[in-house]
């Protein structure tokens, strides 16, 4: 197995960073392909913290190349905090092991502005983190997008912008009476920002095509989890990326066949920040239990994560929307002594029982069956208890996948494998600084190539 995306299979918050953190030893390259700082991924490393927002979870291994692909959305400063956040922890972060697209979508300040606006004084409420990921994904598709190589060239930044600022002047002045920065501002913001951040700008394209032509394992690190996706989650109630597996073709910029397994990441329990439905939550002493215990608190917002019984139909759900092979089980430490254990196994729903939440149906409207488990408890140092072997099993054949890893605590240590991942690893010396740079001559075209730029050369035919 050479490559593995790694997806949440939940409402996000499943423990997406610490399993990216532990499988990155394994391989060379991980990459971010969607969504922005409205991630927060969560390492800890004998007891010290550190939380990422933008840069893969795989920076931590200093053999390994980070990329952020084209379908992230970038915020210029998030990303310099987090270089700020890794310095200070004493990891080595350079052009040479991260590269970031040139063509990645920039999260500008009219961005965070609108967002903000819009859930202060708009009719619906998503709860989202405030940090522009849906204006900022609304600018690409509109195909008016401030792109990373557009901060590089002053003038033309200042077009753009004016472009942008001038239609949303508008809505800032007579629909929200909001404060908004001028193109000059925005732009001189943007362009020093654009100096920080030149260092790590290649054509991601590149690197990826010829880390799977030279057979290097790739990690695909996926933010959020499938029930926040566009298509598909609980829309309205959702972010704007595809969270779930299409999101890594098209935002990593991958063909299909190249992504071999998606490990599914699933809390024991199920958690959800932010507004919509959620079928199984717990509004008594026991959700406030697996709160506390669980610390659930958002590691990019620190809103309280409301909390609830582990929904299997959901997550059946997630295994056919992005074709998990198999799942990694996190936090089952929290379960652990919990006087009551229940899993939901159907929903009632229009009069009928239902074992999997296909996407046309109203979860508010779904009520969870549940089925009683002899709780479990603990404490990870040897063989496991029945009553937890129990519990993964019950799981395992409610979705048909192995659950191949089970973490027990925020520690890297605290984790047992149950299945093989990039076992077949061996890893090569990387000359890693050549890796991106465009060649003198191209041989391929690559998505970034300004066509008009380019200048042919004739080939002599006899
Ligand atoms: P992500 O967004 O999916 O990467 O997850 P977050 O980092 O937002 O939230 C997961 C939280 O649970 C973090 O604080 C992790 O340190 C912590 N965590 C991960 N796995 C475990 C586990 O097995 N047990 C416990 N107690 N904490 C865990
Ligand atoms: P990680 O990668 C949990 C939620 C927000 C809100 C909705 C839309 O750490 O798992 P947005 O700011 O994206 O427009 O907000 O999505 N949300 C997350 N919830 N974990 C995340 O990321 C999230 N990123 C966004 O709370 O409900
Ligand atoms: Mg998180």
């Amino acid at each position: 197995m050479k490559t593995l995306a790694i997806i949440g299979a939940q409402w996000g918050d499943e423990g997406k960073g610490k399993i990216t953190d532990l499988l990155s030893e394994k391989c060379d390259v991980v990459v971010r392909y969607q969504g922005g700082n409205n991630a927060g991924h969560t390492i800890i490393v004998d007891g010290k913290k550190i939380v990422l927002h933008l840069i893969p979870s795989g920076i931590l291994h200093l053999h390994s190349v980070s990329v952020i692909g084209h379908g992230v959305v970038f915020e210029p400063e998030a990303f310099q905090n987090e270089l700020k956040t890794l310095a200070a922890a004493g990891i080595k972060v350079s052009g040479s092991n991260l590269k970031i697209s040139e063509n990645i979508t920039i999260i500008t300040s009219y961005n965070k502005i609108l967002d903000a606006a819009r859930e202060s004084q708009g009719s619906v409420k998503i709860g989202t983190t405030g940090k522009g990921i849906g204006p900022a994904y609304e600018d690409k598709i509109g195909r008016r997008a401030i792109k990373l190589k557009d901060l590089f060239d002053l003038e033309a930044l200042k077009v753009k912008l004016a472009r942008n600022l001038g239609e949303k002047e508008i809505l800032f002045k007579h629909r929200y009476n909001v404060d908004f920065p001028t193109v000059e501002n925005e732009a001189q913001r943007l362009f020093a920002l654009g100096a920080l951040v030149k260092p790590f700008v290649c054509d991601t394209f590149s690197v990826l095509d010829q880390a799977v032509q030279s057979g290097k394992k790739i990690l695909f690190e996926g933010a959020q989890g499938i029930l926040l996706d566009i298509d598909y989650g609980t829309y309205p109630y959702v972010t704007s990326s595809s969270t779930s597996l299409g999101g890594v073709y098209t935002g990593a910029g991958i063909p299909e066949s190249h992504v071999e397994e998606v490990l599914g990441i699933t809390k024991a329990y199920t958690t959800r920040v932010g507004e919509g439905p959620f079928p199984t939550e717990l509004f008594d002493s026991l959700g406030e239990e697996i709160q506390t215990k669980g610390k659930e608190f958002g590691a990019t917002t620190g809103r309280k994560r409301r909390c609830g019984w582990l929904d299997l139909p959901l997550l059946k759900y997630s295994v056919k929307a992005s074709n998990l092979t198999s799942i990694a089980l996190t936090k089952l430490d929290i379960l652990s002594g919990i006087k009551e254990l229940k899993v939901c196994v159907a929903y009632e729903y229009e009069g009928k029982r239902i074992e999997c939440a296909y996407p046309g149906i109203d979860l508010m409207k779904a009520k969870p069956i549940y089925k009683s488990i002899k709780p479990f408890v603990d404490n990870f140092s040897g063989p496991l208890s029945q009553e937890l072997e129990n519990y993964i099993k019950e799981i395992e054949n409610f979705l048909g996948i192995p659950v191949g890893i089970i973490a027990f605590g925020p520690e890297r240590k605290e984790i047992i494998f149950r299945k093989e991942y990039f076992s077949d690893v061996e890893i090569p010396e990387l000359d890693l600084s050549s890796w991106g740079k465009q060649a003198g001559t191209l041989e391929g075209i690559y998505p970034q190539v300004d066509l008009g730029k380019i200048n042919k050369l004739n080939q002599s035919k006899k």
